[in-house]
């Protein structure tokens, strides 16, 4: 299988490139950094069938095009790659708003704009996108973070009843809070939170299982679903118990 990973220069996408690396697999591996590239192809090409890295942008969409068009037969692509806005801001920019956006939600589409047609053509493919449980809550802390995963929510469904007639696979995961280079930046105590190997490990059973839809862990999972269902008086009195 050849599996395009964006994201992959920390965090869950190099753990993802961990654990797909086998002699079966071609790893793609995209993101600034190139150095982090680097190390994780030359840690992982003696376990891999081969391990190519772009390092490029996300929202340099015309750069990151190009580059998705030279990249032939992939058969999954992992749209990881995300950033958050941190916990502590007020009234973020209008600047910040919009590069997060481009890189959470609109570079998705950047990449599948090449790849759709393909998988459509070819009559399959697996899509994954990483969105978050913080899409179902919106905290007065991480709103534009919210905002963004809970957009990637509703693409993502779009283009799963779209394509899943053309044989084209589309999941959407949730996680909670991972350890990885984002989360060791809050300084809140994170509930239930996952060590980057479990997390992952997760998500990767999530698609061998081929669940369309999977939030976890699923204690967090299900306080955000009840919290969702209470008046929102007292959900609001939550929040601000919480801050
Ligand atoms: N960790 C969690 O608790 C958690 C929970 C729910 C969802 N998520 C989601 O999981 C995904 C991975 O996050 P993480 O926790 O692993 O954080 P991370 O370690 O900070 O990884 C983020 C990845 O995104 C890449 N990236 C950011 N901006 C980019 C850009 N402009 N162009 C190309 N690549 C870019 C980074 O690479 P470069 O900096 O090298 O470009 C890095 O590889 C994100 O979508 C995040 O929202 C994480």
């Amino acid at each position: 299988m050849k599996i395009l990973i964006t994201g992959a220069s920390s965090g869950l996408g190099a753990e993802f490139a961990r654990q797909y690396a086998s002699l079966d697999n071609e790893l793609v591996l995209l993101a600034r950094r190139e150095q982090n590239l680097l190390a994780l192809q030359n840690e992982l090409q003696k376990s891999c069938k081969n391990v190519e890295i772009v390092p490029v942008d996300v929202t340099d969409f015309p750069t990151l095009q190009a580059k998705i068009k030279k990249i032939q037969n992939i058969d999954m692509v992992i749209l990881n790659a995300g950033i958050s806005l941190g916990h502590k801001g007020d009234i973020p920019s209008i600047a910040q708003f919009q590069n997060l956006f481009d890189v959470n939600v609109l570079s998705a589409h950047a990449i599948l704009e090449i790849l759709l047609p393909q998988f459509r053509d070819k009559r399959s493919g697996t899509i994954v996108f990483i969105s978050s449980l913080a899409s179902l809550f919106s905290m007065p802390t991480s709103k534009v973070y919210s905002a963004s995963k809970r957009a990637v929510n509703a693409y993502a469904e779009g283009v799963r009843y779209k394509y899943k007639p053309y044989g084209v696979k589309v999941i959407t995961l949730l996680p909670g809070f991972i350890k990885s280079e984002m989360t060791d930046k809050n300084e809140f105590t994170m509930p239930f939170i996952l060590q980057t190997q479990e997390g992952v490990k997760r998500m990767k059973q999530a698609i061998e299982k081929g669940k369309e839809f999977y939030a976890f862990p699923f204690r967090f999972y299900l306080i955000i679903r009840f919290v969702n269902l209470l008046p929102s008086l007292l959900r609001e009195k939550i929040v601000h118990y919480r801050k």
